[in-house]
């Protein structure tokens, strides 16, 4: 038998290889086929209060053409400006031609849990697609039968603006390197005893009110170093404070529960910036149990 030149046989390899992991990275994530969205008024009003909890407002709200924002329609607009990139928060509203009007319980399973779009794609983590990753599927169907229940608005949302390099097909190795080095966060570890409590709010913290987006540092890929979580980031120009432990030194359940409500710190100052926002549109409408759960987390 004719051996084939070993250079044809590591190329040959080599190609296996690269479509193996092809086939890996681009395939679709596997999600409950048989999921589907109710459309019961308990679900809608579960997920309207999940998409205040999960800050979904902060950057879906409509933005009018006089510049002013509405908080109130999810129809998208808002400009996110990044060190990668302007991107536009898009129509979230069920508009069949500019929001999500054909949407399935599977495309709201992939976009949020996996950061992929109905045709495959993939999402800019301008998304907080990794933090939602975390959720479970009942509060995204539910999160799904809120949106699909309000009313359509039709608005096409520009374009985003990122540098000729960043194409959404970079973020295969982007989420690959994200998994290989973002590293795990911290255990959860309570000596107070009221560990369901506190996964409560680590489920809140972490992954539906994605506070780690803005105050976990990251790397210079922009892959948050998930087992320094909290301990304070650059967000543009502005440093964002650290609300780790040893950050938190001087706040207790209480207070951390007031600052969640109002947005006043201890020394009684009010936070400003983007805190505000979170404050207004998410921890502001949260119960008065899951508000405890972030504080006991915060402060466990
Ligand atoms: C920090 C800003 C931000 C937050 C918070 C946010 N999103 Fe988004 N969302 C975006 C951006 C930006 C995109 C577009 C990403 C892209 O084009 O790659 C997006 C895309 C989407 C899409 C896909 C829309 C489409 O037409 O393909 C859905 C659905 C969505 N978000 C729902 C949500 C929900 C539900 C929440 C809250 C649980 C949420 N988003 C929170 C910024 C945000
Ligand atoms: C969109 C980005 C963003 C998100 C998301 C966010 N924060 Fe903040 N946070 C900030 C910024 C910016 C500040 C500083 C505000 C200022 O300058 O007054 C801040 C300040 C704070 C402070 C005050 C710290 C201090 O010592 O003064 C606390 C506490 C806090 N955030 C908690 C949270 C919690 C809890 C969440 C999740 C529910 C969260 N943040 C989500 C941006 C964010």
């Amino acid at each position: 038998m004719r051996r084939w030149p070993s250079r044809i046989r590591l190329l040959a390899i080599c190609v296996a290889a690269v479509a193996v992991l092809a086939y890996f990275l681009l395939s679709t994530p596997p999600v409950d086929d048989s999921a589907a969205i109710s459309s019961s008024e308990e679900a809608i009003a579960r997920g309207a209060y999940l998409v205040n909890a999960g800050g979904c407002v902060s950057c879906h709200l409509a933005v009018n053409e006089d510049g002013s924002t509405d908080s109130a329609v999810l129809s998208g607009g808002h400009a996110l400006v990044t060190y990668f990139g302007t991107f536009y928060a898009p129509n979230i509203t069920p508009d069949v031609e500019t929001g999500i009007g054909d949407w399935r319980a599977q495309d709201f399973l992939l976009a949020l849990q996996h950061g992929r779009s109905p045709e495959g794609s993939f999402y800019f983590p301008a998304f907080p697609y990794r933090s939602y990753a975390g959720l479970n599927d009942q509060d995204v169907l539910d999160i799904g039968a809120y949106l699909l229940s309000l009313d359509p608005v039709n608005n096409a949302v520009p374009e985003h603006e990122t540098p000729w390099w960043l194409s959404r097909f970079a973020l295969v190795g982007w989420n690959l390197l994200a998994d290989l080095t973002g590293g795990k966060e911290p255990e959860l570890i309570s000596e107070q005893g009221d560990s369901l409590l506190i996964e409560r709010g680590a489920y809140l913290a972490r992954n539906l009110g994605h506070c780690g987006e803005c105050h976990t540092p990251r790397n210079g890929l922009g892959i948050s170093q998930l087992a320094r979580e909290f301990s304070g980031a650059q967000l543009g120009e502005d440093k964002v404070e650290a609300i780790d432990r040893a950050a938190l030194e001087d706040w207790d359940r209480s207070s951390f529960d007031l600052f969640l409500l109002l947005g006043m710190k201890p020394d009684s100052d009010f936070v400003g910036g983007d805190m505000s926002d979170v404050i207004e549109h998410n921890t502001s409408r949260l119960t008065d149990a899951d508000r405890l759960a972030l504080a006991a987390f915060f402060t466990r």
